[in-house]
């Protein structure tokens, strides 16, 4: 470890040279209340900043271990410090200042979500922040007296006002780390009391826009209020009672007519799987951990999966036990999103009549009698959904405005009415009884087994003319070797940095994990006990603050959408 002066003389010495030069600055250096480390230096003014990290010793730091003392806390707080950091950037810095990145400081941005990212760590005896530089140049020769500007005035004015405790506003922090800390309270309580998902009163539901996840501002909306008869209570640990409508386990519609916002509650339910920060209007909207949103998508890839308890006898006889196509159809996609889902384990799918096959749904009396039952490949998903739950004990949410047939399989019915929620369960039966429909159970037995898959380690190649490829376009691709995956419809992928995360724990599954005797199932396991003992640096491929964990769903759904990916699966198993 070098003296910061060190710095200030290197930065002096190279003033005005050609941008290479900067590679001397590479190293650690001694401040006086932290150690900067300068991790890789970039190799011009346009290319992707360099990678700079700051580490404060608790001594100054000096953050209360009460604040941290297990690991949600731990993460809420990162989270709150990463946007406290962030905030000072804007605050503190010039920004701009030359040719290309030149003079931007730059972290990690943050959704709504609060997600375990690399960009911060707190532990006993430190903080450390993971951020990137762009190191000034005009041209391509370096601006030193600027760089010193950056590193000795704005850098340790941005770690002090958002890393040392004394600085913090103490009560944002508190109530950002015990909502955080309350809401995977409810989630851990869910499944004890019977139920899926929870959605606090007053909740705030709707979002600025569709491509806007922040809260719909304005007067009209109407909060969420829980029907008296699913209305529960929880006692958390932080802020004292909440209450709210419990979804209770089993099978679940979602009606109402359109525009009555059905989807904008099912999406809330879909977000429920994260932790909000406070103020989203969500932060009390809790879904179980592993719940999947399920869609159509046709046009998907498809490798070896078995879509037989859904779709049997395609055309020229298509085995639907292992089947892999590079266009799916609506129908085949769905069926597949399900069963990846289960394969990858999940107990509650959410899925919106807006998005789905129509076929894939329902098939009523008089397509029964129209298109006979050996005719239609598709048994649709209201023969599955009472079997899936009886036999895997998967429940569903569904919003279906279109169908009664529904009332049929479902246990509770939620309708929305301008906005605001009732129980309509009693009504749908009495319904249900009094227009008896006579179309026909066409399920089976049973729901049928979910196969083990063992994908192929030849289905993985990172490389691209002779170097490791693997790049992120926004939250929608991986470019992996030289295969795109298409992500555009995994919904519950909510940063890109989490897709930067896929991309490298795709490779190192690849590289320490996958043959053809580990399933998908259980490299994802084994994954996950990584992520669980804190080792998450070792999944990825350097030390930087550019990634935010997924969850192991959206890991297999990106391996699902890889092009070259071939799986091995067990014939009768
Ligand atoms: N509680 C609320 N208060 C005010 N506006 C809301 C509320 N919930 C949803 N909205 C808004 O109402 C509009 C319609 O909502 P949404 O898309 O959920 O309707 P829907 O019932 O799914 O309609 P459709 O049947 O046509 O799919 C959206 O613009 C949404 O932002
Ligand atoms: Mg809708």
């Amino acid at each position: 470890m070098r003296w910061a002066k060190s710095l200030f003389l290197i930065l002096k010495k190279i003033e005005g040279k050609g941008y290479r030069a900067y590679k001397q600055i590479e190293g650690a250096y001694e401040f006086p209340e932290f150690c900067l480390y300068i991790d890789h230096v970039q190799q011009d003014p346009y290319a992707p900043p360099s990678r700079v990290r700051v580490r404060v010793k608790q001594r100054n730091a000096k953050i209360p271990p009460r604040l941290f003392k297990n690991r949600i806390r731990k993460i809420a707080l990162e989270d709150y410090l990463t946007r406290c950091f962030a905030k000072n950037i804007h605050q503190v810095a010039k920004g701009k200042r030359g040719s290309g990145k030149s003079g931007k400081i730059t972290v990690l941005p943050c959704s709504q979500k609060v997600l375990e990212r690399t960009c911060m760590k707190v532990n006993e005896e430190f903080v450390e922040v993971r951020f990137f530089v762009g190191l000034p140049a005009r041209g391509r020769k370096i601006l030193g007296k600027e760089a010193e500007e950056m590193f000795f005035k704005e850098v340790p004015l941005i770690v002090k006002n958002s890393l040392f405790h004394e600085k913090i506003s103490c009560k944002e922090l508190e109530r950002h780390i015990y909502t955080v800390e309350d809401a995977q309270y409810i989630r851990d309580h869910l499944k004890e009391r019977g139920l899926v998902a929870f959605v606090g009163n007053n909740s705030h539901l709707p979002r600025a826009s569709g491509v806007d996840e922040r809260p719909l501002l304005s007067k009209k909306v109407i909060p969420f209020t829980s029907p008296p008869s699913l209305e529960v209570t929880f006692n958390l640990p932080n802020s004292g009672t909440i209450k709210g409508m419990g979804i209770p386990q089993g099978i679940t519609l979602i009606v109402g007519g359109g525009y009555h916002g059905k989807s904008t509650l099912l999406n809330a339910l879909a977000a429920g799987c994260y932790n909000h920060i406070p103020g989203d209007g969500r932060e009390w909207v809790v879904t179980v951990e592993d719940a999947v949103k399920i869609r159509a998508e046709d046009g998907r890839f498809i490798s070896n999966v078995d879509i037989s308890p859904f779709i049997n006898h395609l055309p020229f006889g298509e085995d639907t036990t292992s089947f892999s196509t590079k266009n799916a159809s609506g129908s085949t996609s769905q069926a597949a999103n399900i069963i990846e889902a289960l394969e990858a384990g999940t107990s509650l799918l959410l899925i919106d009549e807006d998005t789905s096959a129509t076929n894939f749904m329902i098939r009523d009396e008089r397509m029964q009698e129209l298109v006979v039952k050996e005719k239609e490949p598709i048994t649709p998903l209201i023969d599955k959904i009472k079997l899936l739950y009886r036999d895997l004990k998967v429940s569903t949410i569904l919003v279906m405005g279109g169908s009664g047939d529904y009332f049929d399989v479902a246990d509770t019915v939620i309708m929305l009415d301008s906005y605001r929620v009732f129980d309509v369960s009693e009504k749908a039966r009495t319904i249900a009884k009094k227009h008896r429909t006579s179309r026909r159970f066409e399920g089976g037995e049973s729901f049928g087994k979910v196969k083990e898959r063992f994908p192929l380690k030849e289905s993985f190649n990172p490389y691209k003319a002779g170097k490791v490829n693997i790049k992120t376009r926004g939250k929608e691709k991986l470019i992996f070797g030289k295969e795109v995956i298409d992500l555009s419809c995994v919904e519950q992928i909510v940063e890109e940095a989490q897709v930067k995360s896929i991309g490298d724990i795709i490779y190192y599954m690849a590289k320490n994990i996958f043959n053809e005797n580990i399933s998908l199932r259980k490299s994802l396991d084994i994954v996950e006990e990584k992520i669980k003992k804190g080792e998450i640096d070792t999944l990825f491929r350097i030390k930087s603050g550019e990634y935010a964990l997924p969850r192991r769903q959206e890991i297999a759904a990106s391996i699902n959408r890889l092009p070259s990916l071939k799986c091995k699966t067990l014939k009768n198993a």
